[in-house]
C-alpha cells in the first residue's frame, strides 16, 4: 500500500527552478563563470553550499574563496532568488498539483515535502499549501543533500511509514537517485532521458494524479 506521497519543491510544485537557474546564472557571471542550462542540470535538487561548489569547479575557480567568501556568495545569491520570488502567489503551483494534493489528502495517504531547499516552508506558505504537507524533512537537519537518500529518509521517519511504503516524486536527476538510494518509487517529472532510473517518467505535472501513483507502486511490488 502506498502511505505517503513525499515531494520534491522546486520544478515539481511550482516552477521555481526557473528562479533559481537565474540567481545562480547572475552570481555566477558576476564571478567571470559561464553558465548555460546545460550545465545548470547539475545542480537541480542540489544544496546550495553544493551548488556554489559545482559552479566554483566549473569556473577553475574553486581554490579561491575562504570558507567566509563563500559563505558571502550563498547569501548573495539567496537575496538574488528571495527578490525574485517575492511576488509568488498560488498561480505559480504547477498545472495538476494542487488537485492531487486535495486527491491524497481526502484518501488519507500522507503527503511530504523533501526538499533540498531552505525556503520550501515559506514557499509553500506563499503558495498556501503548506496545511496539506503532513510533514517536512528540514535540509538544514540532514547530513547529506540529492543524491544521498537523508532527506527521503527523513521525510518517511518522521511520518512513521516504510520507504517501501513511500512514493517520491521528482524533476531532477540527483532527486530521482535520492529517491531510489532511499529504496522508494521513484515518478520523475521531465526528460525520460535525464530521468532514467525512475519506475515512471510524465513529461508535465499535469499528468500527476493518485491512480497513476497508486498504480506505479503496484507494478513496482508485482513484478
Ligand atoms: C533545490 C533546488 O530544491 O533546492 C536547487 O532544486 C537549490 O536548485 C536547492 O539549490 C537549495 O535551495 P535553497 O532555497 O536552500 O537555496
Ligand atoms: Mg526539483
Amino acid at each position: 500500500m502506498v502511505k505517503a506521497v513525499l515531494f520534491d519543491l522546486d520544478g515539481v510544485i511550482t516552477d521555481t527552478a526557473k528562479y533559481h537557474y537565474r540567481a545562480w546564472k547572475k552570481l555566477a557571471e558576476q564571478l567571470g563563470i559561464s553558465f548555460d542550462r546545460a550545465f545548470n542540470e547539475n545542480l537541480k535538487g542540489v544544496s546550495r553550499k553544493d551548488s556554489l561548489d559545482l559552479i566554483l569547479k566549473h569556473g577553475n575557480k574553486e581554490n579561491q574563496y575562504t570558507s567566509e567568501e563563500k559563505e558571502d556568495l550563498m547569501e548573495e545569491k539567496n537575496t538574488i532568488y528571495l527578490e525574485m520570488i517575492e511576488q509568488l502567489t498560488p498561480k505559480a503551483i504547477l498545472p495538476g498539483i494542487h488537485s492531487l494534493l486535495e486527491d491524497l489528502k481526502e484518501k488519507g495517504i500522507k503527503i511530504g515535502l523533501a526538499s533540498a531547499s531552505k525556503n520550501g516552508p515559506m514557499i509553500l506558505e506563499k503558495l498556501e499549501i503548506a496545511t496539506y504537507f503532513d510533514t517536512i524533512a528540514n535540509p538544514a537537519e540532514v547530513k547529506r543533500g540529492k543524491p544521498f537518500p537523508d532527506l527521503y529518509l527523513t521525510a518517511a521517519k518522521q511520518l512513521n511509514i516504510e520507504p517501501q511504503e513511500c512514493v517520491g516524486i521528482e524533476d531532477a536527476k540527483s532527486g530521482v537517485e535520492a529517491i531510489l538510494a532511499a529504496n522508494m518509487v521513484a515518478i520523475g517529472v521531465g526528460d525520460k532521458d535525464t530521468l532514467q532510473g525512475a519506475q515512471y517518467v510524465v513529461e508535465n505535472t499535469e499528468q500527476l494524479n493518485t491512480e497513476l501513483i497508486l498504480s506505479v507502486w503496484s507494478k513496482v511490488y508485482e513484478s
